[in-house]
C-alpha cells in the first residue's frame, strides 16, 4: 500500500488516475479503524480500480472540551488492516500541511445540520463539511462511502454533493454491529465495562420500536415511548435525542406513512453514542 502525507503530492496522484480515466473510490477516516470502516474499504474495493483511505483527526470538527486530544490513534493497527485489505494508498496528512498558517476558508453546512448534533456540537458540521470537500478536492474520487451510523452527516454530505454539484457518487453504506447489537464505533473503546454492558441497551431499544412498527404501530410518539421506556428501563437515562424523522430533511414525522428514521443518541458515563434504524415498509 502506497502511503501519501503531503497534500500537494495527493492531488498530483489523483489528477494522474483522472487522466488515466481510473474509477476511484474514498473512504475518508479518522483513524482507529474497526469492522464498521472495513466494510466500506471492502465495498469501495470492489467497485473501483483504485481505491484511496485517509486518515485524519480533523481538529475543525471538535468543539472545545470534546475529545479531540484524547481520540484513539492506532495507526499501526489501522495501517495492517488496510494493507490486508489490498487498500492502493493510504493519505494521511498532517494538521500544518492540510491547514496551512492563515487557513481561513470554511463551508457553510446545508440546514440539515441544524438540529441534533448540530446544536449539540457547535461548528462539529463546519468542520466536517469543510474537511470532506477539501479531501474530495486533494483525492478526485468517483465513489465516495459513509457510514450510516452517523446519519445526520449522511444527510449533511450527500445534501453538499447535491447542492455544490460535485461530480461524486456518496454511498450510504449499512451499520455493523458487534455480535449483542452494539453499532460500531471508534469511541466505543472509550467504554468501562459496566458502561459497555449498558451500551447494549441502544440498540435493543431501537430494534424494539422497530418490532412495533412492523406490527403495525405508526404513530411516533408511540414508537418513541417504546424506545425511552427500554433505555430508561436499561439504566440509560441522559437521552441527548430520541427521534423519528424524515431521512433526507431530518424533519420531525408524527404519523409514520413513508420511510424514516429513529435517530438516538445517548450518554453512557462519559461517553456519547449515536444509533439509529431505518423504518421501512
Ligand atoms: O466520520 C468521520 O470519521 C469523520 O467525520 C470524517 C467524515 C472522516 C471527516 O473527518
Amino acid at each position: 500500500m502506497e502511503k501519501i502525507t503531503s497534500c500537494s503530492e495527493m492531488q498530483q496522484q489523483a489528477r494522474q488516475w483522472q487522466s488515466e480515466q481510473k474509477r476511484v473510490g474514498f473512504v475518508p477516516t479518522m483513524g482507529a479503524l474497526h469492522e464498521g470502516h472495513l466494510s466500506l474499504v471492502k465495498e469501495s474495493l470492489a467497485h473501483n480500480e483504485t481505491t484511496v483511505v485517509s486518515i485524519f483527526v480533523n481538529p475543525a470538527q471538535f468543539g472545545p472540551g470534546e475529545d479531540f486530544e484524547s481520540y484513539p490513534r492506532t495507526l499501526e493497527n489501522d495501517l495492517a488492516m488496510l494493507d490486508q485489505l489490498g487498500v492502493d494508498l493510504l493519505f494521511l496528512p498532517s494538521q500544518d500541511d492540510f491547514y496551512q498558517d492563515g487557513f481561513s476558508t470554511y463551508i457553510e453546512p446545508p440546514v440539515v445540520a441544524n438540529r441534533f448534533e448540530g446544536t449539540l456540537r457547535k461548528d462539529h458540521f463546519r468542520g466536517v463539511t469543510t474537511v470532506v470537500l477539501k479531501l474530495f478536492m486533494l483525492t478526485l474520487p468517483t465513489n465516495v462511502y459513509f457510514g450510516q451510523k452517523d446519519f445526520q452527516q449522511c444527510a449533511v454530505l450527500s445534501t453538499m454533493i447535491d447542492d455544490l454539484a460535485l461530480p461524486v457518487q456518496f454511498h450510504r453504506m449499512p451499520i455493523v454491529r458487534e455480535e449483542d447489537g452494539l453499532a460500531m464505533s471508534s469511541r466505543n473503546r472509550y467504554l468501562s465495562e459496566s458502561d459497555r454492558e449498558k451500551a447494549r441497551a441502544i440498540s435493543a431499544a431501537l430494534f424494539s420500536a422497530q418490532a412495533a412498527f412492523e406490527n403495525g404501530e405508526k404513530e411516533g410518539c408511540i414508537l418513541r415511548k417504546i424506545a425511552t421506556d427500554y433505555l430508561q428501563k436499561h439504566g440509560i437515562h441522559e437521552i441527548d435525542y430520541l427521534t423519528i424523522v424524515d431521512p433526507r430533511s431530518l424533519t420531525e414525522v408524527e404519523t409514520i406513512v413513508t420511510d424514516v428514521v429513529l435517530l438516538v443518541a445517548a450518554r453512557i458515563g462519559t461517553t456519547r453514542l449515536l444509533d439509529n434504524i431505518l423504518l421501512t415498509e
